[in-house]
């Protein structure tokens, strides 16, 4: 059912998006042609994607407890390092977006929520290497994975915090004067969302972005989404299906866009 669900909204998502082709606001323009649709590699891409295939290699069998919205039908699991790298990390084409959208943005203070093996972490450390970044991740075992990483890859600037959102978001935003960058990636339930969501927003300004994963992994979080475009703070949103991407910027009209990525 809920594969049927994602397989009805991807449709509607692909017709949005070739439907609304013209888009007038050359804010939007510039942000899908320079930012979207960009395929210029960086040269962090090699070595970040290079880490991630001896993850999706690796038989190592670490303990992982999910607190996020798989969490209620699982135990303290034993997974393989790959089924890990397999199952929960961003393809290397919405990494690589986020690594744009921090890079365009010159982003200083970044927050993560779910950190899981690193690799998205890894792509904003390198997107922007002078920033404040505190990434969170509940699974302490997959948290000890992603420093690994990010000491192999080099990235000097990141916090790794290691507990539940629940408790890890609020010391991690008395660590930050503003935001100018989150990416929601863990916990994909409505009331959780919309909780990351409102804890993260007065720290937000003008310029900011905040990325919300999964956009349509279940109805929840498609009601998150909905909500999360409506709020009066909100103007410019922007789906690309994978991930929704939202700007605060006073001088934009409120609106909904819909890109192909
Ligand atoms: C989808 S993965 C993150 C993937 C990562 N951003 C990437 O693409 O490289 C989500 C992570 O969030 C963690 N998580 C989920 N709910 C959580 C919670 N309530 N508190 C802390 N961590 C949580 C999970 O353990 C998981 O590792």
């Amino acid at each position: 059912m809920k594969l049927l669900n994602r397989i009805i909204q991807y449709i509607k998502y692909f017709f949005r998006s070739i439907h609304l082709h013209g888009i007038h606001s050359p804010f939007v323009f510039y942000i899908q042609h320079e930012i979207i649709n960009e395929k210029i590699p960086f040269y962090a891409f090699d070595d970040i994607e290079s880490v991630r295939a001896k993850l999706l290699l690796s038989q190592q069998e670490i303990s992982v407890k999910d607190l996020g919205a798989l969490g209620e039908k699982r135990k303290e699991l034993k997974l393989k390092i790959n089924e890990i790298a397999r199952r929960s990390l961003k393809p290397e084409k919405d990494a690589q977006l986020l690594f744009r959208l921090a890079y365009y943005l010159k982003a200083e203070n970044i927050l993560e929520l779910g950190t899981s093996l690193g690799i998205t972490t890894s792509y904003l450390a390198k997107a922007c290497p002078n920033a404040k970044i505190i990434t969170i991740e509940g699974a302490p075992a997959v948290a000890k994975v992603a420093a690994v990483n990010l000491k192999k890859l080099d990235v000097l600037n990141v916090k790794q915090l290691v507990g539940d959102f629940k408790t890890e978001l609020k010391p991690a935003l008395e660590e930050f004067n503003q935001l100018d960058f989150v990416f929601f990636d863990g916990n994909h339930r409505y009331q959780a969302t919309i909780n990351y969501f409102e804890s993260c927003l007065p720290l937000a300004h003008e310029n900011s972005i905040f990325v919300f994963d999964d956009i349509y992994w279940s109805t929840e979080m498609q009601k998150a989404w909905k909500k999360i475009k409506s709020h009066p703070s909100v103007t410019v949103t922007i789906d690309v299906y994978s991930m929704g991407i939202v700007f605060f910027k006073k001088d934009q009209a409120k609106e909904d866009f819909t890109v192909y990525h």
